[in-house]
């Protein structure tokens, strides 16, 4: 076949959809008017850990409005039979959170109530007014105070032996605080049963994920449920699988006959979805005296819930970031009495670039190298962590063009050596590296007799734009201009996908995108070379390309002609194709996203208060399919990571379980006076062994290295070394 033209792919195009954004027109899950609609709000534990012992329902149902109070005392069982698709791993048996089936309270904030009502009003005042009684026990919240699970061990080499040998030893615990999405758009659900099959509008990155849910917990048919989710105002991992108050609106929904609307609060936001867990991550490093590193061991806990064991690949920068012969990691699961984290923006690659990005930097002022020249010195072959080739890892070309364009040499490497005024200077670096995931995806498509295609995939867009790089994908495979293709997704009677996360869009429903459009042009080209009335009759297919609609002869655009002359003529109204698109079995090649990211801070003297001045990224994320969306995907994740570095943290307190700064105005997060100039540079080129688009995934990548290329720049400025994340202006008086 004769490659395509790439004309829509690697043009800066502005959202397709932004009109309907901007405009309003756009849906989000409450948004949907659906007849007869009622309203529900849930009742929150109060207590941190306990028994419900009554709960008063009387004054919430003399409520004009009111129609349900729905509680353990009254709800219907439940069959919650097993989610195979649940994120989580290693339930204990029997443990899960069923909504409304028992009497316990296993975190501050759990639904333990739901007041229907047929107007939100009613049902809020209802809330207000039901009482719940409790037997109270003391909840613990805290990382430090809770018994860890069975670690999940990796070893190569002698770790023990390594760091006693080594030249130069360091020891260092980093901590990172608990921090929560906070997308713009609140989580809510409608749901409606006609009969037995239930539709739902949720705010979701996974429709398949949140149809398994309700489909498990109410023992339904997978297809008796349909969820519905065209557009998704941030998620940042928040809408990775179905939550407890999706069920609460289903059951509501059940009970009452009556469709049921359920907007948490920003409030329940914070208990009632996921978070990404609080980290202790000890690091002991032994290098030899010119830098390089003979062995590591690291000692990773997180939070967990009590009822659900969530773990991430927190693991995997500190086994293939730079060559150590000896590591041993440790990594345990702390059961707490919170609900259950969720991955967040990087997830797990995050948090392991910050410990290692961190010592290295420790490293490289303990020895006195450059951190850039010590990264340089350690920059593997091979993946040392399973002795894979790298399909691609340019990290070395993101040190010198970011170095370049940044500005590295002005750095002095004397800490507190540079002022501005009241402000000390600093500069700091860091890599990154996010592992790129390609999973099944499904797609279909039709290509009408107008010269228009349809293309669908069960996938979201939380914001990065898939609808516009799928269309543009699509448009190039097809030969249409963009404006001729419509791209849908956001239901789950679409063609089934994976997860909308983990940065695996592009190159899993991408690749589905590629395929199914690439058959249809196909089916297109074979019908004209067979049809002795069109001007391409027994040219060979491999010699055609379509353009502009219009099919032609390679290099001869005078022969040929449009979709719709041919597909009219041959009495198709349209051609369809779908396909399963599913990436090559067995591990062949490490493959990941790199990055480097530089950045110069000023530290108040006397205050503490830290500014970051300007940042540059360097990306190795393969081909750059929308380069106007991959720079908003690429400030977002350097604005996420400012926000981890020096703001981001959910405080808990630790007497009840309650989270004290439930709300944007004491959670923390950076504003546009906090954001300077950001800067963003791809290297050029494409990855093939990752996918048959080229990309390596780039939402992830963006986030990972950008907090320790602060702390790193922090200490540069000051000498102070600040281990724990969010970075105050307490740490640096
Ligand atoms: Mo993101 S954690 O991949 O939604």
């Amino acid at each position: 076949m004769s490659p395509q033209p790439q004309a829509a792919v690697g043009a800066p195009l502005s959202r397709v959809d932004g009109r309907l954004k901007v405009t309003g027109e756009a849906q989000y899950a409450a948004e949907f008017d659906i007849d007869g609609v009622v309203h529900a709000v849930i009742v929150d534990a109060s207590i941190g850990r306990g028994r419900i012992t009554g709960v008063d329902t009387g004054a919430a149902e003399a409520v004009p409005g009111v129609l349900r109070v729905i509680h353990n005392g009254n709800a219907p069982t439940l069959p919650y039979r097993d989610n195979p698709m649940s994120p989580t791993s290693n339930n204990p048996p029997g443990r899960r959170l069923r909504v409304f089936q028992d009497d316990r309270v296993l975190f501050h904030g759990q639904p333990v109530a739901v007041v229907v009502a047929t107007t939100l009003e009613s049902a809020q005042h209802g809330a207000s007014l039901v009482k719940v009684e409790y037997d109270v026990e003391r909840p613990t919240t805290d990382l430090a105070d809770g018994e860890p699970g069975e670690p999940d061990n990796y070893t190569r080499g002698d770790a023990a032996a390594g760091l006693r040998d080594a030249d130069v030893r360091l020891d260092a615990t980093y901590r990172l605080a608990r921090e929560h999405h906070n997308p713009m758009e609140p989580h809510a659900t409608i749901a409606r049963w006609d009969g037995n099959r239930l539709t739902v509008w949720d705010k979701t990155q996974w429709v398949l994920g949140t149809q398994t849910e309700l489909s498990t917990v109410f023992d339904v048919p997978l297809d008796a449920v349909r969820v519905v989710n065209p557009f998704v105002g941030g998620g940042f991992g928040s809408g990775l699988r179905g939550w407890p108050h999706t069920v609460v609106a289903a059951l509501a929904a059940r009970e009452t006959g009556r469709p049921v609307k359920l907007v948490l609060t920003r409030k329940q936001m914070y208990f009632g979805t996921g978070f990404r867990p609080a980290y202790e991550y000890r690091m002991r490093v032994g290098s030899d005296r010119r830098g390089r590193l003979v062995a590591t061991d690291q000692r990773i806990d997180s939070e967990t819930s009590s009822y659900e064991t969530f773990t991430e690949a927190v693991m995997t920068p500190g086994q293939m970031l730079y060559i150590t012969p000896d590591v041993r990691q440790a990594y345990r699961t702390v059961p707490l009495d919170v609900n259950s984290p969720i991955w967040m923006r990087g997830p797990g690659a995050a948090t392991g670039v910050f410990a290692v990005e961190s010592a290295m930097d420790e490293l490289a002022h303990e020895l006195g190298i450059d951190p850039v020249e010590l990264r340089r010195r350690n920059e593997p072959a091979d993946d040392p962590s399973n002795n894979l080739p790298f399909s691609t890892r340019r990290l070395r070309e993101c040190y010198t063009v970011g170095a370049r364009e940044f500005g590295w040499d002005r750095r002095t490497p004397k800490p507190r050596s540079t002022r501005d005024g009241d402000w000390l200077i600093g500069l700091g670096m860091a890599s990154g590296v996010y592992h790129t995931a390609v999973a099944p995806a499904d797609s279909r498509g039709r290509l009408n007799a107008d010269g228009t295609a349809v293309i669908e995939s069960a996938t979201s867009d939380m914001g990065p734009g898939t609808y516009t790089s799928q269309t543009q994908v699509a448009a190039d495979a097809l030969g249409l201009a963009v404006r001729a293709v419509d791209y849908r997704l956001g239901d789950s009677r679409y063609p089934r996908t994976p997860p909308h996360g983990g940065s695996q869009t592009m190159a899993s429903v991408g690749s589905a995108t590629l395929d199914v459009c690439n058959k249809l042009r196909r089916q297109a080209i074979q019908l004209a070379v067979e049809d002795e009335k069109s001007p391409l009759h027994g040219v060979s297919a491999d010699d055609i390309v379509v353009q502009g609609g219009r099919l032609h002869v390679q290099g001869n655009p005078a022969r040929g002609e449009s979709y719709q002359r041919l597909l009219t003529r041959n009495d198709r109204t349209r051609l369809e194709a779908d396909t399963s698109f599913s990436p090559p079995r067995g591990e062949r090649f490490s493959i990941s996203g790199y990055s480097a990211t530089f950045t110069e801070v000023a530290v108040d003297a006397t205050l503490g208060l830290v500014r970051v001045r300007r940042m540059l990224s360097v990306y190795d994320a393969g081909r750059i399919i929308s380069p106007k969306l991959a720079d908003s995907q690429a400030i977002g994740g350097m604005v996420g990571g400012i926000g981890a570095a020096l703001l981001e943290h959910t405080v808990t307190d630790h007497r009840d379980g309650r989270i004290v700064n439930a709300n944007l105005a004491d959670y923390l997060v950076p504003v546009n006076a906090d954001i300077p100039d950001l800067r963003a540079i791809y290297l050029d080129g494409e990855d093939y062994e990752a996918d048959p688009l080229g990309v390596k995934g780039l939402a992830e990548l963006v986030i990972c290295g950008v907090a320790p290329a602060i702390a790193n720049a922090v200490f540069n400025a000051t000498g102070r070394r600040v281990r724990e994340l969010p970075i105050t202006a307490e740490a640096l008086l």
